[in-house]
């Protein structure tokens, strides 16, 4: 039986299935390197304080490294009875040089050990987190630029609404991942904290120095409280919040590639490369991609309601729960940076079906506020031409015609004031480049847009 590294008030042998139970090594192991530096950092200002000697700190520093070392290279055995990762590590520095190896943990608990890992590791996802939302929103404005000329459909409750640029459309999503990557950004301050030194709850009676290990670790600044330090997870509330809310922008992204690839629209085409076949029906080319990310948007969405149950009504400070903090957040990183880059794939090579979006934007009734509001230039109040364009989209409807297949006598005869000059503001480009107003569709506005965008890449 191997000695736990708190087995000395224990007595009789450990369980097995209840080591296993209790352990987390087998999903905390990815915050090795965390863990290590933090360690160092650690040891390094144990030194400086004259609380370690300098040739203790130095083995006990080369021996973290080789750690490091071992594990990289496989050779690192990990063990359910030492629980974690953190007396993982620390029984294999033991192994290593020996009992001097034990005085890495003065002045130091698990508790702060690690949050400071989890502080670590999620500073560091949120800056790949934010690099990624980068690239797609690159990705969204040059696919915007190349398209500024492809009208399509802009539809409310689904329903055909007024024709936008396809442009206008994608670039809605631009902005919306400009404000994720802005709260990723505004988050990390909350996250960028060190509670080393904060130890199990209440401090340390060594004569360490916070700043200092905060300061080596890179860290902009230290928790104030000890008690808070330690059971703070509000960044890992925040972060998958901040996830849950990317993901959902992708889910309805990715709904609206799946609608524009049906059959039934076929506005766009994805490359094989992010589509799957069919094991039965020979014909299908399926959007898997965009329905993996959007069905993997309930999962992150699940760890963010995870979080927030189990520290609900958790008493200060540490308790056992908060090991049950670490798989969602773990799975909403990959979950989220994996949804980000297939996203940008799938963008980068997906090609549009131009003539499909023309053909659907002249055959149908999403010119009708056309109709109301060239009705109000001439004078008449917007309520009764929405109630002229209405009875003629019914009479086109029964007839089985659209707006622009009725001839001027016809118009006439809803309403007088109708022109031959009607025709023209009938087109989908007319209806779409007469809306300027700053934010519209019309090309100028979109431009305009545009360019505000791109200076934000800068
Ligand atoms: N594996 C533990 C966790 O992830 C480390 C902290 C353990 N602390 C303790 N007092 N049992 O939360």
């Amino acid at each position: 039986m191997t000695k736990k590294a708190w087995g000395g008030r224990f007595q009789g042998e450990s369980l097995g299935w209840v080591e296993a139970f209790n352990a987390s090594i087998h999903f905390d192991k990815i915050l090795i390197e965390k863990d290590i530096e933090g360690s160092i950092a650690h040891a390094t200002m144990l030194e400086k304080k004259g609380i370690l000697s300098e040739d203790e700190a130095e083995q006990i520093i080369s021996g973290l490294k080789a750690v490091m070392e071992d594990f990289n290279a496989g050779r690192m055995e990990l063990s359910v009875q030492h629980e974690d990762i953190h007396m993982n590590v620390e029984r294999a520095l033991i192994n290593k040089i020996g009992e001097v190896g034990g005085k890495l943990h003065t002045g130091r608990s698990r508790n702060d050990q690690v949050a400071t890992d989890m502080h670590l590791y999620i500073k560091e996802q949120v800056e790949h987190i934010i690099e990624s939302i980068n690239s797609l929103k690159k990705t969204i404005l040059a696919l915007a630029e190349e398209n500024i000329h492809v009208i399509m459909p802009g539809y409310t409750h689904l329903q055909r609404a007024q024709p936008v640029l396809f442009s206008h459309h994608i670039m809605a999503y631009f902005w919306m991942l400009q404000r994720d990557g802005e709260r990723f950004r505004e988050s990390l301050k909350r996250i960028d904290l060190s509670p080393l030194g904060a130890g199990a709850i209440s401090g340390t009676t060594f004569d360490i120095d916070r700043e200092m290990t905060a300061d080596l670790l890179g860290f902009s600044d230290i928790y104030q409280n000890s008690m808070d330090a330690v059971s703070d997870r509000d960044y890992i509330i925040e972060t998958l919040s901040n996830i849950s809310l990317v993901m959902i922008h992708l889910s309805r992204l990715s709904e609206e590639i799946i609608f524009w690839m049906s059959e039934e629209a076929n506005f766009i085409q994805l490359s094989d490369q992010f589509t799957t076949g069919s094991s039965m029906m020979p014909q299908k080319k399926n959007p898997d991609m965009a329905e993996l990310i959007r069905g993997k948007s309930g999962r992150t969405t699940g760890a963010l309601m995870g979080m927030l149950m189990l520290v609900k009504g958790l008493p200060l400070t540490y308790n056992k729960d908060l090991q049950e903090d670490k798989e969602g957040i773990f799975d909403a990183v990959t979950t989220v940076l994996g949804s980000l880059e297939i996203m940008n794939g799938m963008l980068e090579t997906l090609s549009i079906n131009e003539e499909v979006l023309e053909e659907t934007v002249s055959e149908d009734f999403s010119n009708a506020t056309e109709l109301a509001d060239y009705l109000v230039q001439k004078g008449v109040p917007f309520r009764k031409a929405h109630e002229v364009v209405g009875k003629l989209v019914l009479k086109c409807i029964h007839s089985g015609k659209y707006l622009k297949d009725l001839n001027l006598e016809e118009f006439k005869q809803h309403h007088s004031s109708i022109e031959d000059d009607i025709y023209d503001q009938l087109y989908p480009r007319t209806s779409v480049d007469r809306r300027n107003s700053r934010g519209g569709t019309g090309t100028e506005a979109v431009i305009a847009q545009m360019k505000r965008a791109e200076a934000l890449l800068k």
